[in-house]
């Protein structure tokens, strides 16, 4: 067993099909919308942390390497708040593993910071349920609130004039959600991104003309998908996810100056993935912060649309179904 200062804990990325683009509050990491995702069932991130009550500062390990830089930085600034809400002071050892190519729009942030955010609580000896979990994880990487969760997870930005608008943004399951669908992830270039999700998010939010209109449809979108889900309607999920995610891309590209995450080989794909429709095959495009397409399709579909994508790009492509939530795994060192 471990001991009561340490503790492991494993999550899973998750793939937004109402995306969030945008913060409102930076330091407390509050989205300007609502946003909606699944949980995956790959790539999942193991994350330990060890008290180490003679250390003098935090040391980190990320996949094996001495973390520094910023990565370092954020880690510790996560921890520290960690401490100040278990009113601790130790510092402590993280040594957390991938297997997600971490700043290539996979969600490694989302995965990382809910495994962090549910190893660290309990390491300093904090229960927290499921919301104040979430809401901490939301403070390391905003994605991170909904892989507390498996399956569908809706964040909720919270009301800009809520007496605390810390508590009032939090995630949490779906209600209803009754689709079986799977996520195949072509994955063009694993490498990390030239410009961060933070940045890009802050220029789009400063300079896009277009993002106010970005935002009103997302919260349209954010209605109609909870009804498709609803009513599990995949071509509804998927034409909604699809058009959300290309009305993000396009707010970023119009922003100065503009932050273009499609490559040729990503345009390439969301082609092809249209002429599958045309086909008659059901799959449907979503794209995060980085070149790489995830395509959305039923579970029946996902060796086929795997097939294709591998044919069309040249590059692997994996299959991912609906995943569990964040959990601690126990009985090992
Ligand atoms: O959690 P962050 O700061 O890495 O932002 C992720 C944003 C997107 O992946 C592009 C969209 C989303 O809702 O996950």
């Amino acid at each position: 067993m471990l001991s009561s200062d340490a503790a492991i804990a494993v999550a899973h990325p998750n793939i937004a099909l109402v995306k969030y683009w945008g913060k409102r509050d930076e330091r407390l990491v509050l989205p300007c919308a609502d946003s909606l995702s699944l949980t995956l069932d790959v790539f999942p991130t193991t994350t330990k942390v060890r008290l180490s009550p003679s250390a003098t500062k935090d040391v980190v390990i990320v996949d094996g390497v001495a973390a520094s830089g910023s990565v370092l930085r954020r880690i510790r600034d996560f921890l520290d708040l960690v401490r100040e809400q278990a009113g601790r002071r130790e510092y402590a050892l993280v040594d957390t593993r991938n297997t997600v190519p971490v700043g290539a729009g996979l969600a490694s942030s989302a995965a990382g910071f809910a495994a962090l955010a549910l190893a660290a609580s309990s390491a300093y000896g904090m229960r927290l349920d499921p919301t104040s979990l979430s809401r901490l994880a939301r403070r390391g990487s905003g994605s991170a609130a909904r892989s507390i969760f498996g399956s569908f997870a809706v964040w909720h930005a919270g009301a800009s004039g809520a007496p605390d608008p810390d508590l009032a943004s939090y995630a949490e399951p779906v209600p209803h959600a009754r689709l079986d669908v799977a996520l195949v992830a072509a994955l063009l270039d694993t490498g990390p991104k030239a410009v961060s999700s933070r940045e890009a998010m802050r220029r789009t939010v400063a300079t896009s003309p277009s993002f106010r209109d970005w935002l009103a449809t997302t919260g349209t979108d954010l209605t109609l998908m909870r009804q498709a889900l609803e009513a599990g309607d995949l071509p509804a999920v998927g034409e909604i996810a699809e058009r959300n995610a290309l009305g993000m891309h396009h707010t970023m590209e119009t922003a100065v100056p503009p932050v273009r995450y499609r490559t040729p080989a990503s345009r390439t794909v969301l082609e092809g993935v249209r002429h599958m429709r045309s086909r008659g095959i059901g799959a449907w495009a979503t794209m995060d912060a980085g070149p790489n397409v995830k395509v959305l399709c039923a579970e029946g579909e996902a060796e086929r649309v795997a097939d294709e994508l591998r044919e069309l790009s040249g590059c692997p492509a994996v299959v991912a179904r609906s995943g569990p939530g964040a959990a601690l795994r126990t009985g090992a060192r």
